[in-house]
């Protein structure tokens, strides 16, 4: 049994959706979150740029006290996750598109991917792809601006809503029925997929499967928290943590938001 918290990051709030996941499947687990907001996008940077970023996450919340870091970045994951684990001595859990429930699902065999430049540019989201869905059609398409939009707090914007239509609008014409989510900060566009995407068109996202796979390294690693009364949740923003609170809206517990010169 280990009490020591779960490490998250993000380059803002995205990560917030795999929290939410997190604290609903482990419900006995401490969590730091980290957001850094200030570096976001990350999808926009070099692949080096992300790198040290993640770097420099996970040595903060290593320095906290974390015994597991989720990686609740797909750009961060897909540029840094190899480095990580070969550095540090706690596990990684790390965010990849759920591009393989898509292509076992997909009738059409076409599945659309909205993702940052970062993600859809990297070598891990390229052998993903070969290995899970060779035999479909992957139609990716770059949510620029997105991720910027969300972290000014305009998710749900008449703005966000143009360019989501425009991003979909290639993926549509195609044909595909599945639409994943390869950001974490796309679940909070849901409401307005929702709205644009014809019905019968699946959105996949992989927030539940992470903290699945979350439960299960701990377990194997034998750091599952101990059964205690209340569980804290410190969340940690250098930029914006005013809509840190925004989306912990109606998150009850222990719950602790804080600015931080990072
Ligand atoms: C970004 O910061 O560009 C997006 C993060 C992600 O890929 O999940």
């Amino acid at each position: 049994m280990d009490n020591r918290p779960i490490g998250i990051f993000d380059s803002g709030v995205g990560g917030i959706s795999i929290w939410k996941e997190i604290r609903s499947k482990l419900p006995l687990e401490d969590t730091l979150y980290l957001a850094d907001s200030r570096n976001a996008p990350y999808g926009e940077k070099t692949s080096r740029e992300i790198l040290d970023l993640s770097v420099k996450n996970t040595e903060w919340l290593l320095n906290k006290g974390c015994k597991l870091i989720v990686v609740a970045c797909n750009t961060a994951t897909t540029n840094a996750i190899d480095h990580l684990r070969a550095h540090y001595p706690v596990p990684f859990i790390g965010i990849e598109p759920a591009i393989k429930p898509a292509a076992l699902g997909s009738a059409t065999g076409k599945v659309g991917v909205l993702a940052t430049r970062g993600t859809l540019s990297s070598k891990l989201f390229h052998s993903t792809s070969r290995n899970h869905a060779s035999h479909i059609e992957i139609l990716e398409q770059e949510g620029r601006g997105l991720v910027e939009l969300i972290e000014q707090g305009k998710a749900l914007s008449g703005e966000t809503k143009n360019l989501i239509r425009k991003y979909l609008q290639p993926m549509l014409a195609a044909g595909i029925d599945h639409l994943v989510l390869g950001c974490t900060h796309y679940p909070h566009l849901i409401p307005l997929l929702k709205e644009e995407l014809p019905e019968g068109i699946r959105i996949i996202d992989c927030g539940e499967a992470v903290a699945r796979q979350t439960f299960r390294i701990l377990e194997k690693h034998g750091l599952l928290s101990a059964e205690k009364e209340e569980t804290t949740h410190q969340f940690y923003s250098n930029a914006n943590h005013e809509l840190l609170s925004h989306f912990l809206q109606g998150e009850s517990g222990d719950i602790r938001i804080a600015y931080l010169d990072f």
